[in-house]
């Protein structure tokens, strides 16, 4: 009776020992199989019963069934302890989708495009209406038909990059005059962006920039209205304090000519060393257009007459800025580019 009774507890803590190492369902079972199943150990234990002696029998059946209650409990815990184990485990590996995301690095727009774009939308406010033209011009439309043929000495004022005797890359917007107004019957009023070419190189030339092409062709345009457009736009570009003036000029292709200075923005006119101690700064030639102009694409300078102006963007860009060094717009460092 005795070693029956030692058999069922060794039995019981061999049972405990191995549930405890138990990792999962399928461990488990496998457990409850070997000590509870038909062929388990407690199995062959209980059904040993019946070879007892009738006086031995109710105390070992005690034992047994005590034992077989607790192991049965007890894997009902260890199955439950599992679930809920495995539960938690899925709950922590899931993906949590509150965290934020990694930030997609934003590109910005280039302080140039920026100051061109501005520029467009004030005079597409005055009704100008955007053309462009090809930087890759004929001498034709970049000289010749803006009344500098080919012994110019106006020539002299843009150096040139020629890809052939006729071809070359345009030195100024003004080409594009020519070639809307060859293909518009007045009244026509544009503005033309784009970039331009020339051969120099310093703090205050780039052998690429942008200029800013504007013309108005109608009967009976006259400076008043030059001077009208171009003060708006100095307004809205540079602050409705900002003074201009117009000063007396020459190019072959306006008649009369004019230079806009704005007030120097970096000493408000009392004079530094950006505006050469004037106090003013040049930004834009101007002028209305010459009559050889109008008789080279056709239209007659009896009957209409116009304005023109160009300017340049890096120029407007630097001043609005202010920058003082224009290489910098083409060195494409982050760290400058992240300002604007
Ligand atoms: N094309 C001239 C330049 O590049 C600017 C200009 C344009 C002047 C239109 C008068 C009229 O210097």
């Amino acid at each position: 009776m005795n070693t029956l009774k030692d058999r069922v507890e060794k039995l019981h803590i061999q049972f405990r020992q191995l549930l405890s190492e138990a990792r999962g369902d399928a461990s488990i079972a496998q457990i409850k199989a070997q000590f509870l199943g038909r062929k388990g150990e407690l199995t062959s234990l209980l059904r040993d019963l019946k070879n007892l002696s009738p006086a031995e029998r109710p105390e070992a059946g005690e034992v047994l069934n005590r034992v077989k209650n607790e192991m049965e409990s007890e894997i009902e815990e260890a199955l439950l302890a599992a679930r809920q184990e495995k539960q938690k485990k899925s709950f922590e590996e899931k993906i949590d989708i509150t965290l934020p995301g990694r930030r997609i690095p934003l590109g910005k727009v280039h302080p140039i495009t920026q100051v061109l774009e501005r520029a467009t939308a004030i005079f597409f406010n005055l009704g100008f209406e955007v053309a462009e033209g090809p930087e890759v011009e004929f001498d034709y439309y970049n000289f010749e038909a803006l009344n500098i043929p080919r012994d110019h000495p106006a020539r002299d004022m843009q150096d040139t990059f020629y890809l052939s005797d006729d071809i070359l890359l345009r030195t100024h917007t003004s080409p594009v005059q020519v070639r809307v107004m060859e293909s518009k019957k007045p009244p026509v009023k544009i503005i033309a962006p784009g970039k331009v070419y020339r051969c120099d190189s310093d703090v205050s030339h780039s052998p690429m920039f942008h200029q800013i092409e504007g013309f108005f062709v109608d009967s009976g345009v006259s400076f008043a209205d030059l001077k009208g457009t171009l003060t708006v736009f100095v307004h809205q570009m540079f602050g409705e304090e900002t003074a201009l003036r117009f000063r007396p000029s020459f190019f072959p292709f306006t008649e009369p000519s004019a230079e806009v200075d704005i007030q120097c923005v970096i000493c408000q006119g009392s004079g530094c060393r950006v505006c050469s101690g004037t106090g003013w700064i040049e930004i834009l030639g101007s002028g209305l257009i010459h009559p050889e102009v109008f008789r080279m694409v056709g239209y007659d300078p009896e009957e209409v007459s116009g304005f023109a102006f160009g300017m340049g963007i890096e120029r407007i860009a630097m001043l609005r800025y202010g920058i003082d060094d224009i290489r910098l717009f083409f060195e494409n460092d982050l760290r400058f580019l992240r300002q604007f």
